[in-house]
């Protein structure tokens, strides 16, 4: 059984042990990022495609928990999520008041894969809660969004420090506060419904791993195209990670 530590909210066997792909992924993304944030072109498409996963996050939420039953919490989750893709859209006007007044993919990274990152983590969390007893769609719910607060702890905080590193004066610091509340709910959540020693947690997390992984290297290898602010050598940079 996994045991999830009240202290610091994450499981310890998965917080002290993500896997070597997932670390050398992450070095990589890292270092891209802080120079992404330096290129106001590339920066702002990132940030669109950050909005555009808030705007389906959100999107998602309103879809599967909306009717009679839906809690004051969940209403706040949705609000909040809706905010963070509005937080995420200032960022992009604060760069470009003209530019990506949608989530067209020429404004976004790796825009088709950003909008399947969902559609795999759903699959990969139908495969685990089908078989469940009970209401095996609050489990989704649950699962869902606690893999995708996972992966904005770790994202947001790099983000940021990349942000002030770069002297870029915008700030997700506010998203960073409510996605740490949003993790220490959905793990209560799971305790509740007996979900937060599940043995089906390893296997989802290393799924979810793999999408981003995809994910963040599409995104990677994206950055190149359509590069008119950034040099030659910007554009190798930025844009050739395998
Ligand atoms: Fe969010
Ligand atoms: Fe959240």
């Amino acid at each position: 059984m996994i045991s999830i530590d009240s202290m610091t909210s994450l499981p310890m066997s998965f917080q002290t042990e993500p896997d070597a792909d997932e670390l050398t992924l992450r070095g990589a993304f890292e270092a891209w990022l802080r120079e992404a944030v330096r290129v106001p072109l590339l920066h702002l498409r990132l940030a669109n495609t950050l909005s555009m996963l808030e705007h389906i996050g959100s999107v998602k939420i309103a879809r599967t928990q909306a009717g009679n039953r839906i809690t004051a919490r969940t209403l706040r989750h949705l609000a909040e999520e809706t905010r963070h893709a509005q937080v995420l859209k200032r960022i992009v006007h604060g760069i470009d008041p003209g530019a990506a007044p949608d989530y067209d993919d020429r404004w976004l990274l790796a825009g088709p894969t950003a909008r399947g990152y969902f559609a795999r983590l759903d699959a990969s969390v139908r495969g685990v809660t089908r078989g469940m007893a009970g209401d095996g769609g609050e489990a989704a719910y649950l699962l869902v969004t606690w893999l995708v607060e996972l992966r904005a702890a770790w994202l947001y905080p790099v983000y940021q420090s990349a942000m002030d590193d770069a002297g870029v004066r915008f700030s997700v610091r506010g998203i960073i506060g409510e996605e740490d509340r949003h993790l220490e709910e959905v793990e209560e959540a799971m305790k509740r419904l007996g979900l937060a020693g599940d043995i089906s947690l390893p296997g989802l997390l290393h799924e979810e791993r793999s999408w981003f992984r995809r994910l963040a290297t599409a995104m990677m290898n994206d950055a190149g195209r359509d590069l008119p602010d950034a040099s030659a050598g910007d554009r190798s940079a930025l844009g050739a990670f395998r």
